[in-house]
């Protein structure tokens, strides 16, 4: 009689005869050499990886109890919290997880710059990257609409006029997104299917093609070593160890319960995140005659919305809010592009040179003061600092080119380098 062991081993080999199974999970887990340098900042990929889980899930659950209607939307968000059971807990789950994934998106994001992971041969990674921000936007912005609140209604009608602005075809293009002349429970059906079934589809693909594309280059590191080129005799890099269980246990796991303990604290203790992570006016039900004193979108798009309203006057006969959306979109927009704005010989900070090191720093300040100006009311001093800070930000960018093929950088080490 064949041991349990065994029994596995036969099923196990009559799957991988039909799927690779086993194949595929040595190629991207077990037999996955990443290098042995991985430091903090190699956190937050898995991280979003662990918050997507948690918003699709709880996502789930929480459509089976809401109502994408204009008249029970709302109501049906309250019913949520307070009579279905743990209703609250889920609900607060995919509130806090939204701006979580955002959290971890940026600072993942923060490190490929950092470090230069979208220099050759990465790009592709960063763009992939790229279309899933884009998709991340798009699917809070349609969230953001559903719990049919004063905040919600407002939000969204500000986003969607804004399309307005396009010459032309601008007000038809803002009543085709609506479905109606102005946001109404047509809207809301809408922006729900975008939401649950079709955003989350994009997302999951683009969260594939993103882990293949990293699978087929191999990661970068803190140092930016090519540990590809140091083979050992069986053709294994000297500087990469198997991304499981080294990295599964040592190195993501202790992350996961540190990020699980400040996320718990955030979702129990301040859900609402004072006023942003759920917005005040949003406890009161859309009311298309009454507009909120500020409307300010979520924090994580106050920096691109600040750059919107630094654009205040007309130009070659276009208004200034045609201007606005023109700065926001190429905010974004330019981001595809810093694989090829990159000139440097070197990837990572560490061995740039001091303009590079200024560039980004300077470019991650303007982006907070950005966002920070962006939750709240303008005034002349304030859309000048925001018209100093989007210049900034512009420049990161189009001086990028420049400042890295000029600039003096340190010589990089053969192997990787260990604290
Ligand atoms: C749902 C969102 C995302 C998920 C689940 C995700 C997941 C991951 C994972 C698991 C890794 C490998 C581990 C690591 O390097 O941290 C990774 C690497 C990477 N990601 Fe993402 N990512 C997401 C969004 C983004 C975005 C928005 C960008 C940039 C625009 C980006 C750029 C990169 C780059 C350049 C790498 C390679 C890093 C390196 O090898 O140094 N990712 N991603």
């Amino acid at each position: 009689m064949a041991t349990i062991e065994q029994q596995f081993k036969n099923v196990m080999q009559w799957v991988d005869d039909r799927l690779p199974v086993t194949e595929t999970y040595e190629k991207h887990m077990s037999k996955y050499y990443a290098p042995k340098n991985f430091d903090f900042w190699y956190i937050f990929g898995v991280l979003a990886f662990v918050v997507l889980v948690n918003q699709l899930l709880t996502g789930i659950w929480l459509t089976m109890s809401y109502v994408p209607t204009g008249e029970e939307a709302f109501r049906s968000i309250e019913y949520i919290m307070r009579d279905v059971e743990y209703g609250w807990l889920l609900r607060y789950m995919h509130s806090t997880g939204a701006s979580a994934f955002f959290v971890v998106v940026y600072l993942h994001m923060f490190r490929g710059l950092m470090y230069g992971s979208y220099q050759k041969p990465r790009e592709l990674i960063w763009v992939f990257g790229m279309f899933i921000y884009l998709a991340l936007m798009a699917e809070g912005f349609f969230g953001y609409l559903l719990p049919w609140g004063n905040m919600s209604y407002w939000g969204a009608q500000v986003i969607v006029s804004l399309a307005g602005a396009i010459p032309v075809y601008g007000e038809e293009i803002a009543v085709w997104v609506r479905g109606d002349f102005n946001m109404s429970g047509v809207t809301l059906n809408r922006f729900f299917a975008l939401h649950v079934v079709a955003v989350p589809i994009v997302l999951l693909v683009l969260v594939v093609l993103h882990i293949l594309a990293l699978h087929e280059v191999g990661s970068n590191n803190p140092d930016g070593v090519d540990i590809k080129k140091n083979l050992d005799k069986d053709g294994k890099p000297v500087d990469g160890i198997p991304f499981h269980p080294y990295y599964t246990i040592g190195h993501d796991l202790p992350g996961i319960v540190l990020f699980l303990i400040v996320f718990c604290a955030v979702m129990f203790f301040y859900p609402d995140g004072g006023g942003y992570l759920i917005e005040h006016p949003n406890y009161t039900p859309a009311d298309p005659l009454k507009t909120p004193e500020l409307i300010a979108p979520v924090w994580y798009y106050t920096p691109f919305y600040s750059m919107l309203r630094a654009a205040t006057f007309p130009l070659f006969g276009m208004t200034a809010k045609f201007w606005g959306l023109v700065v926001m979109a190429g905010a974004i927009a330019i981001l595809f592009a810093v694989p090829w704005l990159d000139k440097s010989p070197v990837r990572s900070m560490r061995y740039k040179g001091i303009a590079s090191k200024l560039a980004l720093a300077s470019f991650v300040i303007s982006f907070f003061i950005l966002g920070y100006l962006g939750t709240v009311h303008p005034t002349p001093v304030k859309t000048l600092l925001a018209q100093i800070c989007t210049m900034i930000y512009f420049a990161y960018f189009l001086l990028m080119p420049w400042y890295t093929s000029v600039e003096k950088t340190k010589p990089v080490p053969d192997r990787v380098t260990m604290k």
